[in-house]
């Protein structure tokens, strides 16, 4: 990737061809909607003294049942503060969750340049929800392979004897790009490093695009990523190693039919069976693999390393009932669809992550790319006045505030407290469990646009934790204090360099 330097040239530039745009225009459809802080006003609204964070606390307390607004990269993005409002919005066809992401990080250019991003969109939503759900027994087998070969790979020999240190961001989003790629398009390219990294970087990738054009007025902004991404080269190193396989895979289709029962059950055979013929070609598939990529890997792997993080400082409380709910349940029925559904402690337990720690952004956080996640978030695909009587114009982004909801004493008793089996009582869960969205449990987005990803996560994390506790001790690299998070705009992400420590449990 570019050193940052050009990308802070580049943002410059756009900067000032934006401010130039912002001068000459005068209609400021948003100026009833108060801001989160009075004098954020005006010009430099792009660049505030205060953090989002803090503008989201102010906001809330300030207009605690309406909604309020907050810059956003020359624009501003309005929040709804109740979980009411928030219901009402992910009710709403105006509201359109494609479009927010599209105007954020330019879908239609930077993910999915092939076809409408809407379409690939649905696409994926349909065979992550409907084909992976039901054969997730069939995939499991290759997922835990996959999953013991990377941490040995990660570990190595020596954890059988000692401790061994390992910065845990970095390599647990190794093991969840290997883990996810293992699924969407199979051995051996899902080990292959090129590949590893390239699905890594490409997320950060475009979400750097997307701020980098973020300034530019309209009609730049696409010509501009296109020209950013290209010279950043990520998506063609991907494609390099990801055609071939979909080719491959294209031609066993084109002589044995789409049901043969000889194509391997994974995500590439899933979207090829869904995609219309005429549209059977490596570059529509691939963008859809490559698509599936980026919303899985930087999301799943933040949740699993804030809950190692979490099991390293307060493994005494956690360790023995996870271990002995995995133990109990796995080693008679195996690690299967059903099994995983049963480890009602584990579901609790990061659910609370997501709750206390919520998830993503971009893993850059010390570049000023801090591009937005709220979830849920959406655009208006048309003039809205909700019912508290705000009025929306057609192209305005809009966001839950979820971290004021999630910290509410109202909705969870002692909401600053990290307690992991908040969500289980008597052996049973309660009030909902890690993939059931509401009003008040906002992570995956809520309403029909909620993240179908998280179909699959809850697997793959569950899978992956048990594996990681059933077999290994966990502690902190130096002194048992939970690392702190990174904060960037609405987003928080966890330590990037604190070390863990593993060694095998004596057998
Ligand atoms: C992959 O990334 C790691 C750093 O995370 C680097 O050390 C390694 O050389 C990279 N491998 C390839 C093949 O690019
Ligand atoms: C997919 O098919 C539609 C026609 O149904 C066509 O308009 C579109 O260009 C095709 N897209 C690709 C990437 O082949």
């Amino acid at each position: 990737m570019p050193d940052n330097s050009q990308w802070y040239l580049l943002g410059t530039a756009g900067v000032v061809i934006w401010s130039v745009i912002y001068l000459t225009r005068s209609e400021k459809p948003l100026d009833r909607i108060p801001p989160a802080c009075p004098e954020e006003h005006g010009f430099f609204k792009f660049r505030s003294k205060k953090s989002t964070l803090q503008m989201l606390k102010d906001g809330y307390h300030t207009h605690i049942t309406r909604t309020f607004k907050v810059p956003e990269a020359g624009t501003w993005r309005v929040f709804l503060n109740t979980p009411a409002l928030i219901d009402e919005m992910s009710k709403m066809p105006e509201m359109s969750l494609t479009e927010s992401s599209n105007e954020m990080i330019l879908m239609d250019t930077t993910l999915y340049p092939y076809a409408p991003p809407h379409e690939v969109s649905s696409l994926l939503s349909r065979v992550i929800r409907v084909s992976l759900s039901q054969n997730m027994d069939a995939i499991l087998p290759g997922i835990m392979d996959e999953v013991k070969a990377s941490f040995n790979d990660m570990l190595g020999e020596k954890v059988a004897t000692e401790w061994v240190s390992v910065p845990a961001a970095q390599s647990m989003i190794k093991a969840i790009a290997r883990v996810t790629n293992r699924v969407t398009i199979g051995l051996p390219l899902c080990r292959e490093e090129e590949v590893v990294n390239g699905s890594i970087k490409f997320t950060t990738t475009v979400f750097l695009t997307g701020f980098a054009v973020s300034f530019l007025p309209h009609s730049l902004k696409r010509p501009f990523a296109k020209l950013v991404l290209g010279w950043a080269g990520v998506r063609e190193r991907l494609e390099k190693y990801v055609w071939p396989v979909v080719e491959e895979r294209l031609e066993a289709v084109r002589v044995h039919g789409k049901d043969w029962e000889g194509l391997p059950p994974d995500v590439l055979t899933w979207v090829i069976q869904d995609v219309p013929d005429h549209n059977l070609t490596a570059k529509y598939i691939s963008q859809v693999l490559i698509g599936m990529n980026f919303a899985a890997v930087h999301t799943s792997s933040m949740t699993l390393t804030h809950a190692i993080f979490q099991l390293a400082v307060e493994g005494d409380k956690y360790l023995p009932e996870l271990r002995q709910e995995a133990e109990t349940i796995l080693s008679s029925e195996g690690y299967t669809k059903t099994s995983l559904n049963k480890l009602v402690k584990m579901d609790s337990f990061f659910k609370e992550i997501l709750r206390f720690h919520g998830v993503g952004g971009t893993r850059k956080p010390d570049f000023p790319s801090r591009r937005p996640t709220v979830s849920p978030q959406r655009m208006t695909t048309g003039d809205v006045t909700l019912s508290d009587g705000t009025f929306l114009p057609r192209g305005t982004l809009v966001g839950g505030n979820v971290i004021q909801i999630h910290s509410n004493e109202q909705f969870y008793p002692h909401a600053a407290e990290f307690d992991g089996f908040r969500y289980v009582e008597d052996g049973k869960t309660t009030g909902g469990s890690l993939i059931t969205t509401s009003p008040t449990f906002l992570t995956f987005g809520h309403g029909k646009q909620a993240c179908p990803g998280r179909f699959f996560a809850n697997f793959e994390l569950k899978a992956m934790l048990a594996h990681l506790i059933l077999n290994y001790d966990i502690k902190m690299d130096g002194p048992a204090v939970r690392p702190e998070n990174v904060q960037f705009r609405y987003g928080v992400a966890p330590h990037r360099t604190a070390k863990v420590m593993f060694r095998k449990i004596a057998a």
